[in-house]
């Protein structure tokens, strides 16, 4: 299951990306926003439980440029949001970062891209080794601890 959210800007990607993913077996959870004007972080936050929580194996979160989302997210504990634009992002966040929460930015991207992106991002694996060593120093800093 994929957590998926949105504000009010990026109401039309997040259908966009639902629907082009749901044809290809992935099962989202939408957290939101459904059209209201909406405050981002709150959305963002919704989306970060789902995946800290282990509701949802990962997440993905829109708003105009993506950046206020990604801001937000990252204030998650355990979260780790890319904000990306462009396929080689999308598949090194994963590999390098694994990073579990994307962020795309709607006034940004256009549609199509936005949906390559994600499925770039939810199909592509962790490479692990040395990669481990800088996400545990990551999670150093979020503890107080580097
Ligand atoms: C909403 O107008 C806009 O500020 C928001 O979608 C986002 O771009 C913030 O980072």
């Amino acid at each position: 299951m994929i957590a998926i959210g949105c504000d009010h800007a990026g109401v039309e990607m997040k259908k966009a990306v639902i629907e082009a993913l749901s044809g290809k077996g992935f099962n989202f959870k939408d957290m939101g926003t459904d059209g209201q004007p909406c405050d981002y972080p709150v959305v963002a936050k919704a989306v970060c439980d789902e995946v800290t929580s282990g509701n949802c194996e990962k997440g993905i979160l829109i708003c105009g440029t993506g950046i206020g989302m990604s801001m937000a997210a990252n204030k998650v504990r355990g979260i780790r949001a890319a904000l990306c634009s462009d396929s080689f992002s999308a598949k090194f966040t994963r590999l390098h970062n694994d990073a579990n929460v994307m962020c795309m930015g709607a006034r940004v991207l256009g549609n199509g891209l936005a949906a390559e992106l994600a499925e770039i991002f939810l199909t592509t694996g962790f490479e692990g080794g040395r990669h481990q060593r800088r996400i545990d120093l990551i999670t150093d800093i979020e503890n107080n601890n580097l």
